[in-house]
């Protein structure tokens, strides 16, 4: 029993990933030269992301994490959810760039976006590697995305299905059962 054998297809391949990783990294770089951005990861699917990308940034900048818990398996209808762990750091007068796994309904980033908003950072914008547009339920605006995929469960470079398949190099579509 291999973690391969309930991935129906690679949607993205580690090289692709690397490849648009390094131009988000470049684009970035340019955008907030000067700027000595917080990169926030969102855990615990960014961290993979957040990891690979910090390494294509050559200026400088600081990383932190937070972390989301939902109250109920109710979450993904009600978009209910609450932060288990927050930025160590204070965000005041910074430069913050939300680092997330994907964007499904965008409930999640609003309500990051909405709590970190209240702490008045000089700015606060949003870096994703996947985006699923089928899917938003609210508006919400994306500085960065890496890849726009259908609708579909994926898995694979920090993506779970059940805590599980988060080491996959790859991001794949998950065999629904
Ligand atoms: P949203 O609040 O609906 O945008 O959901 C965002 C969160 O749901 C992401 O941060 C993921 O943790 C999770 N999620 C959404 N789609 C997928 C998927 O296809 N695979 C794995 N996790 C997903
Ligand atoms: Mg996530």
């Amino acid at each position: 029993m291999s973690l391969t054998d309930n991935i129906i297809e690679v949607l993205l391949s580690a090289e692709v990933i690397r490849a648009r990783v390094a131009e988000l990294g470049a684009q970035i770089s340019h955008d907030y030269n000067g700027k000595n951005p917080i990169l926030a990861c969102v855990l615990k699917g960014g961290l993979t992301f957040l990891a690979d990308l910090s390494r294509t940034i050559p200026i400088p900048h600081e990383i932190d994490f937070l972390a989301i818990g939902s109250y109920g398996p109710k979450m993904a209808k009600t978009g209910v959810v609450r932060i288990m762990m927050d930025l160590e750091g204070s965000i005041e007068d910074r430069h913050v760039l939300l680092v997330e796994d994907i964007v499904n309904t965008g409930r999640t980033l609003a309500y990051i976006v909405e709590n970190l908003q209240t702490r008045r950072p000089a700015s606060l914008r949003i870096c994703t590697l996947l985006d699923k547009p089928d899917r938003h339920a609210v508006p919400i605006p994306l500085d960065y995305v890496g890849f726009t995929i259908p609708d579909r469960f994926v898995v694979g470079y920090g993506l779970d299905f059940r805590e599980k398949y988060r080491n996959l190099p790859f991001v794949g579509v998950l065999r629904e059962t």
